[in-house]
């Protein structure tokens, strides 16, 4: 599809070329295909350039914004992966966490004739008619990070991001085996929920993994507060759960900022962060997996953390590069995503007959963290 709207003011530069060279060769009708190649083989300076720039591939990258270490490591990911050296015209647009402008910035991209969009949506709702528009101007759209909850799945080419739901299933499970190895009664547990920006795919999938263990393990959900996938927004999200419910002994944050925010608000109330909850101590569970959070589950504030993977510009750039090529790509594409905790008390978990190993935090990890 991308090979056939190629960049229409470079056909036509080329066109124009092939017209010049061939009334200086004084060519006849049978030329265009002889000038074509040509123009693509010949070592003069002029050819050269059209060459060059027919390599030049443009992308509108639509990004969520600033809110977490997760966010800054996923940027820079895409910034280091598409850049001008390897032939890349990368326009970067950060909606700053407005659904509306990151429609905009999407619509834009139209008019500025991108050969690709990458979307990271911050909600998963409201796209069908944009996606329908760049569908009609024949750019495809790679869909990265969180999903989409379209009419019409033809409406972008591929995906490729973490899975919310088993991240969330991971973190619950471990919960569970916490609560089994020591001994704990889990219709005590009542949990407070810091959560991301509504209706982002994260937000939604972690909590539904949760409500899901909630259920079998007859854990209580205390209450949820809005923490927005912030450090501020956390800690006032977790200010107000002290609050309303004291008597909390567990705070699933639906990330590592909120978590770290939730760690603020916790100690400057005098209260106690760790796994010995019939001691009054809160247990914290958290996602993303960024270094200073595993640092935080070494020094044992936060007890398990599930990771989720920004690093995804490598993963979209094999997808444009295949479709370039002219290739077809699996439309789903998952990245592999482990599960953290202090020690190696619970070696593992296991989700639908799939055992999943939870790494314990060493120095020798939190050294060869890149983000
Ligand atoms: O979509 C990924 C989520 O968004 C990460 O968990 C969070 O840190 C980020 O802001």
């Amino acid at each position: 599809m991308r090979n056939n709207r190629a960049s229409g003011w470079k056909k036509g530069a080329v066109t124009v070329l092939i017209a010049f060279a061939c009334a200086l060769a004084g060519c006849g009708d049978e030329v265009n295909s002889a000038a074509t190649s040509i123009a693509f083989s010949h070592d003069d300076s002029a050819f050269q350039t059209v060459s060059d720039d027919t390599r030049t591939v443009t992308i509108g990258f639509a990004q969520v914004g600033e809110e977490s270490d997760w966010r800054r490591a996923n940027s820079d990911s895409i910034r280091d992966t598409f850049s001008t050296d390897k032939g890349y015209n990368l326009l970067f647009e950060d909606a700053q966490n407005d659904p509306d402008t990151q429609i905009s910035d999407v619509s834009r991209f139209i008019q500025q004739g991108v050969d690709y969009i990458v979307l990271e949506p911050i909600v998963e709702t409201g796209w069908d008619k944009v996606l329908q528009e760049v569908k009609d101007a024949g750019i495809p759209v790679i869909v990265a990070d969180r999903q989409l909850t379209l009419e019409d799945d033809s409406l972008y080419t591929a995906w490729t991001g973490s899975n919310p739901d088993l991240e969330g299933k991971k973190v619950c499970a471990w919960i569970h085996a916490f609560a089994e190895k020591n001994h704990l009664d889990e219709s005590t547990f009542q949990i407070g929920v810091i959560q991301g920006t509504i209706g982002s795919s994260p937000q939604i999938g972690r909590e539904r993994a949760l409500r899901e263990a909630a259920a079998k393990y007859r854990w209580s959900i205390a209450g949820s507060e809005k923490g927005e996938f912030t450090q501020a927004k956390g800690r006032e999200a977790m200010d107000a759960l002290l609050k309303k419910y004291p008597d909390i002994n567990i705070v699933y944050c639906d990330n590592d900022n909120e978590a770290y925010g939730a760690i603020e608000a916790l100690q400057a109330a005098g209260r106690k962060i760790g796994t010995d909850i019939e001691h009054g101590e809160i247990v914290i569970v958290a996602f993303d997996g960024a270094e200073k959070a595993l640092k935080a589950v070494q020094d044992g504030l936060i007890a398990c953390d599930g990771e989720c993977n920004p690093l995804l510009g490598p993963k979209i750039e094999k997808i444009i590069e295949a479709l370039k090529d002219g290739k077809t790509v699996s439309k789903i594409q998952y990245v592999d995503e482990n599960i953290y905790a202090q020690n190696d008390d619970i070696s593992s978990v296991s989700i639908d007959g799939v055992d999943y190993p939870v790494t314990p935090v060493t120095d020798e990890l939190l050294e060869s963290r890149v983000y």
